[in-house]
């Protein structure tokens, strides 16, 4: 195998190299001198989309779509020792791992030995296949290291993807590519790309490239070779076999009628040679299988085995095909033996278009509820859940609160973490599956947090000494919280799970005239609806409430709208005439720009004259507005105002289904936006999609910046791609973006940074501006698939969904403005944690604790820390800004983890990829080489991957 591998770092002592080599030995042999064409059998098993997870896994409901994943694979593995030539791959360890846990000890082994020999394929390999364009990076690397762990511990090496495999989603993301090298893929594959960048490629080959996916990283870290298949990923016209297909089977017996083999061969071969034209090696890929294929495996492995036997006896008359079953990691292998240099990109596939007037930017923003319940869960399950049960111990796993909700063996994951890893799925957080499945993901994570706050109950009982029961409000978000209403006396345990000392505003909902708030020193704080908390790193502390005068809350009202409102750090001014704001200061850098902001709603009219190019609506992939000029909800907004010690507020009614708060916080450096959109009307007959547009003073020459999955930002351009020459269909949807977590604009003066609390879809349709949408309510479907107009309701709100959000505004000068937006945009993706215990606590209660033993530097994040099995915990350490943006805080930096948690003894570190699935000293890729020069990148270490 060596000569195979020339260039590879070769440590044949490592027991999983040699395991490797040996499934890549398992590659069937490929002719030189013809063209090789690899046929690889597939499922694509959407975890969730038209049916839950649960009812794709066991084939019920197959009255809204026929599909069974525990049949699939019952039949594929009956079908792969039949004949042991064939090959398949699996793709989505979600379900993979629901059939596992159901088969016989002598089933298991039949299909490690399958494994072992390369026959059955673990590709991707993640829970599921996640979402690009609304996803967040924190939660997409857990769910991949969450079925990357159960592979290698069910398989061990053999069992470990070489090849990322994003087949279906919706767009590709620059930093879902990044964590793919990071993780120690060798290739990625995907099928949907804009339609213009596709016709480009094909012509001039590239449709195999190599992707730099960090600005960062230090070549060739973040470098993923990517590969666009021929036909998303289905088989090719004319060759579909499943039992789902119409295509005629391979009808070989020449004494039968209909014998078809001469044109089957000749159909095949035509396709495979213009297949051939538009790629560069003499190797081609067809995926031989679609959406829940290979039920019935029989059919799609008997007819393949006689299209090889048949192309492939050709052959002997000189025919230059030679065709084999394979997989995306044996034809990865050939690509890399071509040793051919490949086109570089840089940025990334949004949005993706399939034709003129159908882009699938709708999906950035569909769904806000469950994009926003989907964010706070991977703050409260994921993040704080997981802490919690590292820093307090085995008591968080049984106490005085029952059983948590912990891991510590796999066959037993937990549900919180399952729910999250489903909710990542590229029809879930999405919001592109029909209603009922979308109540099954929020209930699955309503779920978890149950069983996480038992989990976090045990934990500050540990940390605290106090058993005293704790009380969760989960409906602070629209005010609700029965314990602070009611009680007379009761304390906040407020955790903060981020590694530095942070501010947050708390309100909460009361019922009295006035209370007395004190903190862990006994000091009272100052508080008149809202109060400052000052939480430790990694850790807690606790304020106690009493109340001081029974009555109805005081009435701060006042009538007429101030012009202005300022605090120390930001003064924001309306306009008298209209209520709409009209401009922003920064006090301290001393900058003023104008900003006027309101909200329009765009439509999809079916009667509308513009059918004439397309009748493509909106829909919940789709966004499809009828018109460029966006209709204004109200030329002017109704105020009131309300002034505290702690907040200033200014309350702008817009419509009665649209109202805002513009709120700024004693403390605060940014200027929060609170909306609230909803019933959305549609007596009209129209559906809306709701945007909020802010038009600045700042000269933006069509440049704007979103975030990719929350992490690096990139540069867009408004009707520009950086890879082709665009010809710009849809001038609104066409220059929509996926915005996780924030965006900005600015000229060489000014930048104005919004932080969004969920994905968003946005753009800067005109210099100067940048709008979000934050709401969708759809009449009709759009044709892809999910066969619903996307026309939320709920029991509460049973006219149309109601959604609020927040948007926080800061105004900076550019060169330093991501020291101010990165540690902001953090602070709303991971929250505080409120606990509430009623009544007062014991004397001897700890009232503070943390779990370090200092914070860390501004440019370090504590992406993970979770228990990872009885004597180990996962640390993940994030260097959090990228090389250009800041001069203070881009900078390497050193931790020293000896020094690190107050709490834990580090006895031991090893470091891992950024999945957690290999050792890092074991860890080699293939080495790609780009066409153009590599650029020149300062060197960074982003991530360690350490368990001690
Ligand atoms: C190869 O060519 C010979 C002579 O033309 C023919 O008899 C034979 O059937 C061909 N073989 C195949 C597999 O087509
Ligand atoms: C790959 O190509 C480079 C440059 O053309 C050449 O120097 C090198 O020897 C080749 N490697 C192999 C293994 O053929
Ligand atoms: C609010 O306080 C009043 C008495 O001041 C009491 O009657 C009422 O029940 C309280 N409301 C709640 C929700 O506890
Ligand atoms: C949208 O939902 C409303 C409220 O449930 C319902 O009355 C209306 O018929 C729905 N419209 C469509 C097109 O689904
Ligand atoms: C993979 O699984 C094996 C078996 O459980 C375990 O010993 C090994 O440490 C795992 N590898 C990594 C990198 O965690
Ligand atoms: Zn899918």
């Amino acid at each position: 195998f060596v000569s195979l591998f020339e260039e590879q770092r070769l440590k044949l002592k490592d027991l999983c190299l040699l395991l490797y080599f040996y499934i890549i030995s398992s590659c069937h042999a490929t002719k030189p001198n013809m063209l090789n064409v690899h046929l690889v059998p597939h499922t694509h098993d959407d975890v969730g989309w038209l049916k839950t997870v649960d009812q794709y896994f066991y084939g019920d409901r197959n009255d809204i779509q026929h599909a069974g994943v525990q049949y699939i694979l019952d039949s594929v593995v009956d079908q792969l020792l039949k004949n042991p030539d064939r090959r398949f791959i699996y793709v989505e360890t979600a379900f993979f791992y629901r059939w596992w846990k159901q088969q016989s000890s002598s089933m298991q082994q039949t299909v490690k030995k399958l494994v072992n020999e390369g026959r059955l394929e673990f590709v991707n390999g993640g829970w599921c296949m996640s979402d690009e364009a609304t996803t967040h990076y924190s939660a997409v690397i857990d769910q991949m290291t969450m079925g990357l762990r159960f592979l290698n511990e069910t398989f061990g090496p053999c069992g470990r993807p070489r090849v990322a495999w994003h087949i279906d989603p919706f767009g590709h993301a620059r930093e879902h590519a990044s964590m793919f090298a990071q993780m120690g893929y060798d290739g990625f594959f995907f099928g949907r790309l804009d339609y213009q960048d596709r016709a480009r490629r094909r012509r001039d080959k590239e449709q195999e490239l190599l992707w730099r996916a960090s600005d960062s990283l230090t070549p060739p870290m973040a470098d993923l070779f990517t590969g666009i298949l021929p036909n998303g990923y289905n088989p090719p016209e004319g060759f579909c076999w499943d039992q789902s297909c119409d295509d005629p089977p391979i009808r070989d017996d020449p004494d039968l009628e209909d014998y078809n083999v001469d044109d089957v061969v000749r159909r095949f071969l035509a396709i495979a040679n213009s297949q051939a034209i538009v790629y560069k090696t003499d190797h081609i890929i067809m995926t031989m299988g679609s959406d829940f294929q290979y039920e019935n495996a029989n059919l799609w492995y008997k007819n393949l085995d006689k299209l090889i036997h048949y192309v492939n006896a050709l052959q002997a008359n000189g025919s230059k095909v030679n065709v084999l079953y394979s997989t995306p990691s044996c034809y990865l292998q050939e690509l890399h033996r071509a040793n051919l240099t490949w086109a570089l990109k840089m940025d990334d596939f949004f949005p993706y278009a399939d034709d003129a007037h159908d882009f699938w930017t709708g999906y950035f923003t569909s769904r806000p509820a469950l994009k926003r319940y989907e964010r706070i869960s991977n703050s409260n399950l994921q993040v704080t859940c997981n802490q919690l049960e590292v820093l307090s111990g085995p008591a968080s796993r049984k106490g005085p609160f029952g059983e948590g909700d912990m891991v510590l063996i796999l066959v037993n994951l937990s549900l919180s973490e399952k729910a999250m890893a489903v909710a990542q799925h590229h029809d879930a957080v999405s919001g592109t599956e029909k209603q009922h499945v979308a109540n099954d993901y929020a209930r699955r994570l309503a779920h978890g947090w149950q069983r996480c706050q038992v989990l976090v109950s045990n934990s500050l009982a540990a940390l605290s000494g106090s058993s005293a029961e704790r009380m969760y409000c989960d409906n602070l978000n629209i005010s609700v919280c029965p314990l602070t209403e009611s009680s007379k006396k009761f304390s906040v345990n407020v955790y903060n799970p981020l590694a530095r000392p942070v501010t947050w505003p708390v309100r909460l909902p009361v019922n009295g005239t006035a209370y007395l708030v004190s903190d862990a020193n006994g000091k009272s704080v100052d508080c008149q609806l809202v109060f400052q908390v000052q939480a430790p790193p990694l850790g807690f502390t606790t304020y106690s409430v009493s109340l001081l005068q029974d009555g109805p809350p005081p009435a701060s009202t006042q009538h007429r709208t101030p012009t202005a409102i300022q605090n120390k750090f930001l003064r924001v001014t309306f306009d008298p005439d209209t209520g709409l704001l009209s401009s922003l200061s920064n006090l301290e850098t001393k900058q003023t720009i104008k900003l006027t902001q309101n909200f329009y709603w765009l439509v999809y009219n079916a009667s509308d004259g513009n059918n004439l190019q397309s009748d493509q609506p909106s829909g919940a992939y789709i966004f499809r507005p009828n018109s460029s000029t966006p209709f204004l909800i109200s030329k002017t907004a109704k105020t009131e105002s309300i002034q505290t010690s702690g907040v200033q507020e200014v309350r702008q009614w817009f419509a009665p289904w649209v109202s805002q708060v513009v709120r700024l916080y004693t403390d605060s450096k940014a200027l929060e936006l609170e909306w609230t959109v909803g019933p959305v009307p549609i007596d009209d007959d129209l559906g809306k999609e709701v945007i909020t547009r802010l038009d600045t003073s700042i000269k933006t020459s069509q440049y704007f910046y979103t975030d990719s999955n929350g992490r690096e930002m990139l540069q867009r351009k408004t009707d520009f791609r950086p890879t082709w020459n665009l010809r710009q269909s849809e001038p609104i949807a066409g220059n929509y973006y996926p915005i996780n977590s924030r965006a900005f604009i600015k000229d060489d003066v000014d930048q104005l940074t919004v932080v969004t609390d969920r994905s968003q879809g946005g753009g800067s349709i005109h210099n100067g501006s940048l709008e979000i949408m934050l709401h969708r309510r759809l009449l009709y479907d759009d044709v892809r698939g999910v066969g619903e107009p996307l026309n939320e309701t709920s029991n509460i709100f049973p006219k149309g969904l109601v959604v609020r959000g927040r948007l926080l505004l800061s105004l900076d000068r550019p060169p330093s403005a991501a020291d101010a937006h990165r540690p902001l945009a953090q602070e709303v993706v991971l929250q505080p944690l409120l606990t509430f215990t009623d009544g007062d606590l014991h004397p001897n209660t700890q009232l503070e604790f943390s779990g370090l033993q200092a914070a860390l530097p501004p440019a370090v994040h504590l992406l993970t820390l979770t228990q990872w099995d009885k004597d180990s915990v996962l640390l993940r350490l994030e260097h959090q800004f990228q090389s250009w943006e800041s001069k203070l805080n881009s900078q390497p930096v050193t931790v020293n983890l000896q020094k690190l948690f107050s709490t834990l003894e580090v006895l031991g570190v090893s470091e891992l990829n950024l999945s957690a699935n290999q050792w890092k000293d074991e860890m080699t890729r293939f080495h790609w080489t780009p066409m153009t020069g590599t650029g020149h990148l300062n060197l960074f270490i982003r991530f360690y991957y350490i368990s001690s």
